[in-house]
């Protein structure tokens, strides 16, 4: 097992230590947002109490939230390896998400085509297929319903000189697939071609650096990586500028700021430099000796990637020997490098809520349903009968939550309710 100072790591997250019914509280729930740790919630409580105030103004605790500004700006740059001004605020991704849509349709013609993936989140979906009203063709990448993995020869025959942009998830927010970005990317811009990626899922379990992934767009929200409920966007600098956001005529017509409707989140925008802060410093304790937060962060993530992946193969062995359990997904350790350790699985003769509840009851807590991820529910057939049990492990669960979890399925007796 990687070695993660687990202790440590632990006694940052005070939601950690909660019982219900006499028993620790197991959070498998991150994939639908995590817990933070406890210099989050004081960033948040000392922002409202020394600087709460609106941007721009001529006293202190407006000059000190212009400052905060500026500082989560450098914070997301340090994050996902890009310029402070390519990145920008708003109130989650999705609604980000149906901004640059309507910014991009401005450019767009009827005809022109958008590619999206039946592996995604709505969020990233619903966004581009609104821009049909105005005539674009919307076209959807199958999956391999055997292993929940884009069908890329697909997606390669989707993608021609009327694609505009292909918009596709990272990771999976149901099963945990990790999509091969670098590729796609390739592939859209040889036909001149912009990517959108959806990283919320993937933004907490391994290093980003979009100057490498060479996306064009990059969204994540600050409540899926330890931090409070912040979207954020990344988009290169010349997209910024040259794409048109609908925004009020007073407001900065700026780069980044233009595309910030209204007043921002500052007390999220503080948690989310602390959320950052306490990554960077386990990374410090990972790799003593890196010389500037963007390093930490990246030796931060290298850790948890693996340290994850080991437990992925823990939890995922362990289900394969419950013979009731049907597994979505990639199982095959060699390939674990294409997934997080987000799982998606079925009870036999038990629907996803029935067995939710009764680990909840237990205080374990996964989610059922689609989480949004409507096509591959639809597609892997089980949207109509609850869809699925996620079970989804960021690096401040052990091996030990995980034997809870295996014992408590183990024991879960089926019920009629399907
Ligand atoms: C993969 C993925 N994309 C997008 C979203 C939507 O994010 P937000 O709630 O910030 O709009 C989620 C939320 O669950 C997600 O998991």
């Amino acid at each position: 097992m990687v070695d993660l100072d687990l202790r440590w790591i632990r006694n940052q997250f005070p939601a950690l230590s909660q019982e219900i019914n006499g028993q620790p509280m197991i959070f498998f729930d991150g994939p639908g947002g995590t817990q933070v740790p406890k210099s989050v919630i004081d960033a948040i409580a000392q922002y409202l109490i020394t600087s709460n105030a609106n941007a721009h103004g001529a006293f202190a605790t407006s000059q000190r939230t212009d400052a905060l500004i500026t500082s989560a700006r450098t914070a997301m740059a340090d994050l996902l390896g890009c310029s402070s001004d390519e990145v920008v605020f708003g109130a989650n991704m999705t609604t980000l998400t149906y901004s640059l849509s309507r910014a991009i349709a401005r450019e767009l013609q009827s005809g022109d085509e958008i590619i999206v993936t039946k592996l995604d989140h709505y969020a990233n979906v619903s966004p581009w297929f609104a821009l049909s009203e105005r005539g674009v063709v919307i076209r959807e990448v199958q999956i391999n319903v055997e292993d929940c993995t884009l069908d890329m020869n697909h997606l390669k025959q989707q993608i021609n000189e009327r694609t505009r942009l292909v918009a596709v998830g990272y990771a999976s927010n149901a099963v945990g697939t990790i999509n091969d970005i670098a590729t796609i990317v390739q592939l859209a811009h040889a036909v001149g071609a912009m990517v959108f990626v959806d990283a919320v899922h993937y933004v907490a379990h391994a290093p980003i650096d979009v100057r490498v992934l060479d996306c064009d767009f990059l969204a994540c929200s600050a409540y899926k990586f330890f931090g409070p409920h912040v979207g954020v966007l990344y988009a290169k600098r010349e997209h910024l500028a040259r794409l048109r956001p609908y925004k009020v005529q007073p407001a900065s017509d700026e780069v980044p700021s233009r595309w910030e409707n209204g007043t921002q989140n500052y007390e999220g925008l503080a948690g989310l430099v602390a959320a950052i802060n306490y990554l960077a410093e386990l990374g410090h304790r990972v790799l003593p000796g890196v010389q500037n937060r963007r390093e930490a962060l990246l030796a931060a993530m290298i850790a948890i990637k693996q340290y994850e992946r080991d437990l992925c193969q823990k939890l995922v062995t362990g289900l394969l020997e419950i013979p009731d359990i049907t597994l979505y997904g990639i199982t095959d350790p060699t390939r674990f490098d294409w997934r997080t350790p987000t799982v998606g699985l079925r009870l036999a003769g038990q629907t996803p809520h029935a067995v939710a509840k009764a680990l909840g009851d237990q205080g374990i807590f996964t989610w059922n349903g689609n989480f949004y991820a409507l096509g591959l529910t639809k597609d892997l057939g089980v949207e109509s009968s609850g869809g699925l049990l996620r079970i989804g492990l960021v690096h401040y669960n052990t091996v030990e939550e995980i034997h809870q979890l295996l014992k408590a399925l183990i024991n879960i007796v089926p019920s009629d309710e399907c």
